[in-house]
C-alpha cells in the first residue's frame, strides 16, 4: 500500500505538492469515489483518477533544459504564455513537467521530468541543492552589500542562508557590474529579491549550475537527456548534500 499523492507522483501527472492540491481540491477518485483525505493509501489494485483521467504507468523521463527567456516554467498557462514543456511537446510524448521553477524572463538550467518522487527530492528546502546564477544588476554593489547577501538578508518572508557571492566585473561609469551568486534555497524571485534588497537590482539572470550539472554546449531552447548516472547522482546528492 502506498500513499495516494505519492502514486500520483510516480505516475508522472504532478509534482507530490500539486498532486496533494489536486486532492485536497476534489479532483482525485479512487475507485470511482472521491477522496480529498492526504492519507489515504491504495493499492495496486485501486483504479485512480485524476481529473477524470485514469493513471497509466509511464517511463520515467529526465531532461536538461537552456530555458530560453520568455517562457512560463509550466506545463500550461491559463494566461496563454508559451510553456517550458511547448518546447517538447514535438518529441517527447511523456507527461513531464519542470523540476521548480525560473522566471519568465530568467533564462539558464531547468531540469523536466514525469518522475514526481525525483521532482520532490530535488525541490523540497530540506534537500539542499546549490543553484549557481550569473546576474547583470544596475548598479555597483557595495563590498557591504555583498557581504549582506553572503551573510544572509532579510526578505519580507524570512532571511536567506548565507550565500557565496562574488562580482566579477563592474564599470562604475557606466553603472553596471555582473556577479555570481550561489544559493541552495528557492524562494520566488530570491535571486532579484536580494539584489534588489542591496540597491543594485538584476537586469538580466541566467542559472548556470545545478548541484554538479552545468549547461555545457547547449544553447538556448537546446535540451539533453539527463544520463543515468547524472540521475543517480543527483539522488544522492539530495539525500546527502554531497556526491559520494
Ligand atoms: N531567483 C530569481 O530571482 N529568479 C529565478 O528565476 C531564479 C532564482
Amino acid at each position: 500500500m502506498e500513499r495516494l499523492q505519492k502514486v500520483i507522483a510516480y505516475a508522472g501527472v504532478a509534482s507530490r505538492r500539486k498532486a496533494e492540491q489536486l486532492i485536497v481540491e476534489g479532483k482525485v477518485t479512487v475507485n470511482g469515489k472521491v477522496v480529498r483525505e492526504l492519507g489515504t493509501k491504495v493499492s495496486n489494485s485501486d483504479t485512480i483518477e485524476v481529473n477524470g483521467v485514469k493513471l497509466e504507468k509511464e517511463d520515467k523521463v529526465y531532461f536538461l533544459l537552456y530555458k530560453p527567456k520568455g517562457y512560463i516554467s509550466a506545463v500550461t498557462d491559463d494566461k496563454g504564455r508559451k510553456t517550458v514543456v511547448d518546447i517538447f511537446k514535438k518529441h517527447v510524448p511523456e507527461r513531464i513537467f519542470p523540476v521548480g521553477r525560473l522566471d519568465y524572463d530568467t533564462t539558464g538550467l531547468l531540469l523536466l521530468t514525469n518522475d514526481g518522487e525525483f521532482s520532490y527530492q530535488l525541490t523540497h528546502p530540506k534537500f539542499k541543492i546549490d543553484k549557481t546564477y550569473v546576474a547583470r544588476v544596475k548598479g555597483v554593489p557595495t563590498v557591504e552589500g555583498l557581504k549582506k547577501l553572503q551573510r544572509g538578508i532579510k526578505l519580507e518572508d524570512g532571511k536567506t542562508a548565507p550565500a557565496k557571492v562574488s562580482m566579477t566585473s563592474f564599470d562604475e561609469q557606466a553603472g553596471k557590474a555582473i556577479c555570481e551568486i550561489t544559493i541552495h534555497e528557492g524562494k520566488n524571485r530570491q535571486v532579484r529579491r536580494m539584489f534588489e534588497a542591496i540597491g543594485t537590482p538584476v537586469v538580466k539572470l541566467k542559472r548556470e549550475q545545478f548541484g554538479f550539472l552545468t549547461l555545457g554546449n547547449l544553447k538556448p531552447g537546446e535540451y539533453r537527456e539527463l544520463t543515468k548516472h547524472e540521475v543517480k547522482l543527483l539522488r544522492v546528492l539530495a539525500e546527502t548534500g554531497k556526491m559520494e
